[in-house]
């Protein structure tokens, strides 16, 4: 283990979302199959974690798990200091595609959650609708695009509508599978920065984000958790040194930050089976 203890991201009273040596494991026709094995690391309320990783080390499990749709083997998973049964309107999840209903407008799109969340944030009347779902497009600068079918609108659109849609539903984890993997790099930098920004300015969301890309990881985390694949354990604790809250551009010429990245890249790719 390098960079320090996994569970230093915050203790177990300090902690919004903890895993507790918690391990997974999937019937398979060879019999169990462990896919997680003793992962434990926590997560402040207002921080940005970020797990990064080979394909099939079990990232998208950890969410699962987090998020209540499926349950460790062993260990515990616990947001807010409560053992997660169910999935709830306390987590919101994003996954990689931006998932817009096609027959309705961005507008209605990003309203859907108030509107159907059953319990998902509080009653809102029609006038108050209007208002939030407004200053969330405004946020991810899709204002003019409100009235906009998801055809009628780029892949970059589409993801900043998807985050809107996130967002309005006040969840205090958001809980995010690769959201930004399929833009452009230029997108998914302003999607990063976007999302920087909400975190910051709310100051009252947890992030629990999965990326490949290490930048990403770098530059929109104060921790980052490196695993290994079969099965998926913690390797590596990176406290980001240079904040997530730092613009990019200052960040990216940071020596420190060159020489982060290339050693947790030459780490990944160490990892990953030839
Ligand atoms: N429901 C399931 N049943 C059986 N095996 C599963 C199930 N879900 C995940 N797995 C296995 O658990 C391991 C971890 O899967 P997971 O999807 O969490 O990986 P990942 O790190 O998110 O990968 P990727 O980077 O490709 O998205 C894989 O070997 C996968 O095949
Ligand atoms: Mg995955």
């Amino acid at each position: 283990m390098s960079g320090g203890d996994p569970l230093s991201g915050g203790g177990p009273l300090s902690a919004q979302i903890e895993l507790r040596e918690v391990s997974k494991s999937f019937d398979t026709r060879g019999g169990g199959r462990l896919a997680l094995d003793s992962v434990s690391f926590a997560v402040k309320p207002g921080e940005t974690a970020t797990v990064i990783g080979p394909t099939g080390c079990g990232k998208t499990t950890i969410l699962n798990m987090v998020a209540g749709f499926t349950h460790p083997t062993a260990g515990r998973v616990l947001v807010d200091g409560r053992e997660v049964t169910e999935p709830g309107p306390d987590r919101g999840f994003m996954f990689q595609r931006p998932t817009l209903l096609p027959w309705i407008t961005v507008f209605d799109n990003v309203a859907f959650p108030c509107r159907y969340g059953h319990g998902l944030g509080r009653e809102r009347s029609h006038a108050e609708l209007e208002e939030a779902v407004m200053h969330y497009l405004d946020s991810v600068g899709l204002r003019d695009a409100r009235d906009l079918h998801p055809h009628q609108m780029s892949g970059g659109m589409q993801s900043r509508a998807a985050l809107a849609r996130l967002l309005i539903a006040e969840s205090s984890v958001l809980l995010m599978d690769e959201p930004f993997a399929a833009l452009d790099a230029q997108t998914r930098l302003s999607m990063q920065q976007l999302l920087k920004h909400v975190v910051k300015s709310e100051g009252r969301r947890t992030v629990l984000f999965i990326t490949h890309d290490v930048e990403e990881a770098l530059l929109i985390s104060d921790h980052v958790y490196l695993m290994s694949a079969s099965p998926g354990r913690i390797i590596r604790h990176v406290e980001v040194p240079f904040g997530s809250r730092e613009d990019y551009r200052d960040v990216v010429l940071r020596p420190e930050f060159t020489q982060l990245k290339h050693e947790l890249i030459d780490q990944l790719e160490r990892l990953v089976p030839r």
